[in-house]
């Protein structure tokens, strides 16, 4: 059996296979957040893919901490029913499912706000996508945000989902307080990286004192900014110490934001396989060297063969991939099944447009490819 198809677990959760499905938002909450039947539906797909871990797409723990149009929320107990729903139909078809959680702190969208929210980020700098300028956060509100981070954790223990990740990357609120570039607190939360890991080490803390210490917690992590004095790998290494110290049960390393540029973004472009495949490896490789706790790379894999030798190479336990799922969700189980051929995605990244439409995602390609078919059998 091949180290990718092994058995594994990560703490008291076990997973048929070293796969994960990375965060993806699907477009498919209401206008509210609620889960729709749609999103039951796409992730009952996911569910029979025989990947080993999914990751939801991210929710966001408070309204103010919203992104994109029709993102999913655990923000309020109405919600735990139809999180319950997602956890179900996974569980039913043999998977394992932990939600994303996150507030977007200075990158949130006023478009989507509710009345009386205003955007909180670590300092008042105006973000360089959103152009908004945030409130600096008091103390108080940070005790907000770390009281909303426990809560949505613990919905999502109660709605029945097998642990939870706390999304630390690509630019988002924790991101933001991590990164020399948004936090700029003269406070005991801004400065050296042990004070501007402060914030994510009192979420973690407050998330773990709700859920228990048997219930797994994972965070996806930024590696690197890529923009000007912005958070480097050396103390994204740092802060992964200070995570495993402090209890986090596996990292996902990505990398880069909407703000750093095209080519060094966390979705690029995969032109050649295995040339481009793998981009962020090398920072997890670099994470894996110093913890003890399993890690996940992110970041272009699209073949058996890159997913097998990184993996081999020891530079990371698990490998997650977002868009090849959105093609075959099944991809998996048809690698398992003997057809090793790379994923099909060729990362055009069209599709955003149905998601955004209130659709719900889905792979542009495959859109195109039906209407050809059915022109041709009319
Ligand atoms: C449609 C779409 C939605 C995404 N939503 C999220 C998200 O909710 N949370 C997150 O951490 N990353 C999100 N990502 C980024 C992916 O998880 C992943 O880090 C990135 O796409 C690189 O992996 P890939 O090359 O396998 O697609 C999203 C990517 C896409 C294409
Ligand atoms: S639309 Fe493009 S990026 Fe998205 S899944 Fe299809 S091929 Fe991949």
């Amino acid at each position: 059996m091949s180290l990718h198809f092994e058995k594994t677990s990560i703490k008291s959760l076990e997973l048929s296979n070293r796969s994960v499905r990375s965060a993806t938002w699907t477009g498919l909450g209401d206008e509210k957040g609620y889960v729709t039947d749609q999103a039951v539906s796409f992730y009952g797909e996911l569910g029979s893919g025989e990947i080993g871990l999914i990751v939801t797409g991210y929710q966001y723990v408070m309204t103010n901490g919203i992104q994109l149009p029709y993102m999913i929320g655990n923000y309020e107990d109405g919600q735990i029913d139809g999180l319950s729903r997602l956890a179900e139909i996974v569980h039913n078809r043999g998977g394992r499912i932990i939600p994303q959680i996150v507030h977007a702190g200075a990158r949130a969208n006023v478009k989507l706000f509710r009345e009386g929210d205003e955007v909180w980020g670590p300092s008042a700098i105006a973000d360089p996508v959103t152009g908004k300028k945030p409130k600096e956060v008091s103390r108080s509100e940070i005790h907000q945000l770390l009281e909303a981070y426990a809560a949505a954790a613990l919905r999502s223990k109660k709605a029945g989902f097998d642990g939870v990740q706390l999304h630390a990357a690509h630019g988002y609120g924790i991101n933001q307080f991590l990164s020399p570039v948004w936090n700029k607190r003269s406070d005991s939360y801004g400065g050296s990286i042990s004070n501007r890991y402060r914030f994510l080490a009192e979420v973690l803390e407050a998330v773990r004192a709700a859920v228990g210490e048997d219930f797994p917690v994972v965070i996806k992590l930024a590696a690197h900014d890529f923009v000007e004095n912005g958070l480097v790998p050396e103390e994204a290494v740092q802060v992964s110490r200070r995570l495993a110290d402090d209890g986090i049960d596996a990292i996902e390393v990505s990398a880069g934001s909407a703000a750093s540029p095209k080519d060094l973004a966390p979705i690029r472009k995969v032109k050649k396989v295995p040339e481009d495949e793998g981009y962020f490896l090398e920072f997890a490789s670099y994470v894996k060297e110093s913890v003890e706790v399993p890690v996940i790379a992110v970041g272009g894999f699209r073949s058996l063969g890159t997913v097998q030798a990184a993996l081999s190479d020891g530079k990371a336990d698990y490998t997650a991939m977002s868009r090849p799922f959105i093609r075959e969700p099944h991809l998996i189980k048809r690698w398992k099944n003997g057809d090793t051929s790379p994923a099909l995605c060729i990362s055009c990244g069209g599709c955003f447009e149905t998601g955004l439409e209130g659709k719900g995602i889905s792979c542009k390609i495959e859109r195109q490819l039906k209407k050809k078919q059915e022109k041709k059998q009319r």
